[in-house]
């Protein structure tokens, strides 16, 4: 089984962390994150992904490099084509009938249950629904009950009210003849100009899945992702070698016997903690970073090679690679710094 993933989008909500680094592969709990897609992908019998990107492509493979697992194919537009655009360029890499999905997904929703709805309506696409409290910046699905898609709306005008609570959650299983509604070669959207024509044809099909289902792509809800991944919330590889506490430490991590670890957390490898400094709830180091005495870090995600000077305080933020905070400044709650940016409070 093949599935389409993209990943070629910009991440403009995520800026200015997506301004070096696509947001398919933004560091998270210590692995880029395409890498939890893949795994979740290979559960339900993946084989191959092919990886539609097209913005800072170069730094999907490398970050993507040596991964083990499903073939991974790289496909690059020349240009963004949209979601359905992009899956079209794909046509000559799948089979009949293929997965294609948001790549800003973290899930651990039943994908095989998916392919049987599929198989068993007959219709030429099948979305994957799920249930949130508030539908209006996804797009909405309104079905009968034999799950017929009657209607497909692309996240409504502010204020309406939305009439149902059933999103688009942005994993699709499709027939090939789908490409027939694709115009090769030009931007094309799968929400606005794909799922209304077969929604009214009658050959669109909505399934409700079960289980852990994020969209990534905002700050707030990369920091969501980021203590359910530590608290296991979602079912990931990292659930497995977490200790008691909650503190999933690297042996080769140097943290000070005065310092403090809160869980859930994750101290990535080479951190250095220095004395008197707390670490927790919900907070990722990773690899590289050096928090200085009496610092507190909690509820962030420090990339890559951040230092955190002596006796500063961080809350609630992300920080790109290589960013810096000042000695005894305060970084407010929301920041999301810039790739080596330095921050003095
Ligand atoms: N290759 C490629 N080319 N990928 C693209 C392009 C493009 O031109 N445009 C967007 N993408 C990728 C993004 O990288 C992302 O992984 C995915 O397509 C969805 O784009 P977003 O920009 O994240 O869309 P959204 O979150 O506002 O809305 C979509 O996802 C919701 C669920 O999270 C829609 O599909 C909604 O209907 C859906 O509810
Ligand atoms: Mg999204």
């Amino acid at each position: 089984m093949q599935a389409v993933v993209l990943a070629g989008g910009e991440g403009t909500r995520l800026r200015p962390l997506t301004e070096t680094v696509p947001k398919t592969v933004l560091p998270l709990c210590g692995r880029p994150f395409t890498a939890y897609t893949i795994d979740w992908l290979e559960r339900h019998g993946v084989d191959e992904v092919v990886l539609s990107c097209g913005y800072l492509a170069d730094g999907m493979k490398s970050a993507l490099e040596g991964a083990t697992g499903p073939r991974l194919v790289f496909e690059v537009e020349p240009e963004p084509l949209g979601t359905a655009g992009a899956i079209g360029h794909c046509r000559d890499l799948v089979g009949d009938t293929f997965f294609a999905m948001n790549g800003d997904v973290l899930s651990d929703l039943d994908l095989t249950s998916l392919v049987e709805a599929h198989r068993a309506s007959g219709a030429r696409a099948t979305i994957g629904l799920y249930p949130v409290d508030d539908p209006t910046s996804y797009g909405l699905v309104f079905r009968d009950s034999d799950g017929k898609v009657s209607e497909f709306r692309e996240k409504p005008e502010p204020g309406s009210d939305p009439g149902t609570d059933e999103i688009n959650a942005g994993i699709y299983l499709l027939d090939a003849s789908v490409f027939d509604l694709i115009q090769p070669g030009k931007p094309v959207s799968i929400e606005r100009e794909v799922f209304p024509v077969l929604a009214a044809e009658g050959s669109l099909t909505g399934v409700r899945l079960e289980g852990y289902w994020l969209d990534i792509g905002t700050p707030d809800r990369f920091l969501q992702a980021t203590e359910d991944i530590l608290s296991g919330r979602v079912r990931t590889v990292l659930g497995r070698d977490g200790t008691a506490d909650g503190v999933h430490l690297s042996e080769d991590a140097v943290v000070s016997e005065s310092a403090t670890l809160i869980g859930p957390s994750l101290i990535g490898p080479g951190v250095v903690i220095e004395s008197g400094a707390t670490v927790g709830p919900g907070t990722v180091l990773e690899s590289g970073c050096r928090i200085g005495e009496g610092a507190s870090v909690s509820g962030s995600a420090l990339f890559p090679d951040c230092s955190v000077g002596e006796g500063a305080t961080v809350a609630g933020s992300i920080l790109s690679a290589g960013a810096q905070v000042d000695p005894r400044a305060e970084v407010p709650d929301g920041t999301v710094a810039a790739e080596g940016e330095r921050l003095s409070g």
